[in-house]
């Protein structure tokens, strides 16, 4: 197989994260803490995966970042945008995520990550009141500051390459609509400051106008509208959202493809959970969570496919709740009972109680979707990636296809990808070889 020509990660990265809030002080501080030897980078598929290649019999397994060429976590900058003016430092002792101890030893790295002035709209997140925000005369002003910010921030930091992941809080739902239909609509929607133009696809244009690839972490469209698709082919720039899989649904998309790959079938899955962070005070408000409750359901009805098994998945019930919770503040517990059906219609129970953290569970696939898009930007490839689609709730896929949901399709499309890039040989697990007589 001919290995992908990849530019080489030399010079530093620049990491731009929309929203300063619990996930990403989380990150921020999660990376100072392992550079300086505190931590292991636990749940981070860039730092500590393996890849086998060829046979089971070679005894190869590199790790990721032997494979292909990962940016080296000491090369990474951190900046950002945030409707607050705290520091990641002030952000991460709000957000209670990490012990006070540790974030007091990381307290210069963290204290000199200010974010830059946001661009917010109290109509697209409404339990918030910033007033760390741009102020411009259009949303297409409002775009080219963001581009400034980011062409300073590289300079000012000695970057060569940049990453924009947007880790702010979730938008109110909206559907797409003809603005978003293609670039010249979008750029004049963006001129006339069009209101189905959310801030989200405003970061999202900036950083695809800059040359930089763009991830979202949470449910919003952003840069899931042909417009922003458009513009990332024709800049030859990679894109992946939506929604970090972090909690629940990773859970469910785990055993979900179990139950299918048996045929067991499915009369009910309740899910319902208790958060107490900011994440959870902004999913409070009804427009915010029908954005999450859409990510959150579809994942069901694509793994089990109820049209092909019509009398295992033809009619279940599927209910997601989140409960803002103050006392559990970012130690997510989510609960799902999970009605099953087995031989002869006889029905059984499954019951999971996940006494999560969130945070803790995010920051490590936010990293790595950091580092994978800024891989895939040096080996050429440009437009949706779906082989990040192991790191998201809600994958982006091309037009005409479904979403791939499953875990383990998904961990082999990841896995498949980095091989082919390396030119190594895909594995396909048929085996057979093994048992040919010599
Ligand atoms: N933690 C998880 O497991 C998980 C999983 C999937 C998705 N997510 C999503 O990731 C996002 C971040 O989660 P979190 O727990 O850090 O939330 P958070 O509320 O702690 O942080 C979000 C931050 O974004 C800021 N913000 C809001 N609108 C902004 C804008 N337009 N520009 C810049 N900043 C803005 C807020 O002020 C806040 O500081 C949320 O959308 C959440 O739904 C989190």
């Amino acid at each position: 197989m001919k290995k992908t020509k990849i530019v080489p990660a030399n010079g530093r990265l620049a990491l731009l994260l929309p929203g300063m809030g619990a996930v990403a002080t989380t990150l921020i501080a999660g990376v100072e803490a392992i550079r300086r030897g505190l931590a292991k980078p636990i749940g981070s598929v860039t730092q500590m995966g393996r890849v086998r290649l060829g046979k089971r019999t070679e005894g190869r397994s590199p790790l990721v970042r032997e494979l292909v060429p990962i940016a080296a976590l000491e090369d990474v900058r951190f900046g950002g945008w945030d409707v607050f003016p705290d520091s990641a430092y002030d952000s991460a002792t709000h957000a209670k995520v990490l012990e006070p101890s540790l974030l007091e030893q990381l307290k210069e790295p963290l204290s000199a990550v200010k974010p830059m002035p946001a661009v917010f709209s109290p109509d697209y997140v409404k339990r918030l009141n910033g007033t760390h925000v741009k102020k411009a005369r259009s949303k297409m002003e409002l775009g080219e500051a963001l581009r400034d910010d980011i062409r300073s921030f590289m300079k000012a930091e000695g970057c060569s390459r940049a990453v924009v992941l947007w880790c702010a809080s979730t938008e109110v739902y909206i559907e797409p609509s003809a603005v978003h239909g293609d670039l010249a609509s979008f750029e004049k929607g963006l001129a006339e400051s069009d209101p189905a133009i959310a801030p989200s696809m405003i970061y999202a244009w900036a950083a695809l106008k800059e040359g930089v690839p763009f991830a979202n972490g949470a449910p919003n469209l952003t840069v899931d509208i042909p417009a922003l698709e458009q513009l990332a082919r024709k800049q030859g720039i990679p894109v992946a959202g939506k929604d970090f899989k972090t909690g629940q649904t990773l859970m469910k998309t785990t055993i979900a493809p179990m139950l299918k790959a048996r045929m067991l079938g499915l009369e009910g899955w309740f899910s319902t959970n208790i958060l107490g962070n900011r994440d959870g005070e902004v999913l409070d408000d009804p427009g915010s969570f029908k954005t999450k409750e859409v990510s959150k359901l579809s994942v069901l009805e694509h793994i089990l496919q109820p049209k092909l098994y019509p009398d295992l998945y033809g009619h279940f019930d599927h209910k997601v709740t989140i409960h803002y919770y103050p006392p559990r503040a970012d130690n997510k517990e989510g609960w799902d009972a999970i009605d099953i059906v087995g031989w002869l219609g006889y029905p059984m129970q499954i019951k999971v109680n996940f006494q999560c953290r969130d945070s803790i569970l995010a920051a490590p696939v936010a990293l790595d979707i950091a580092l994978f898009m800024d891989l895939a930007a040096r080996a050429g490839m440009k437009g949706i990636q779906e082989w990040l689609s192991f790191f998201f709730k809600s994958p982006m896929h091309a037009k005409g296809l479904y979403p791939e949901h499953d875990l383990f399709i998904q961990q082999s499309k990841l896995k498949n990808t980095l091989r082919y890039l390396a030119g190594e040989e895909l594995i396909t697990h048929l085996g057979l070889d093994y048992y040919e007589e010599g």
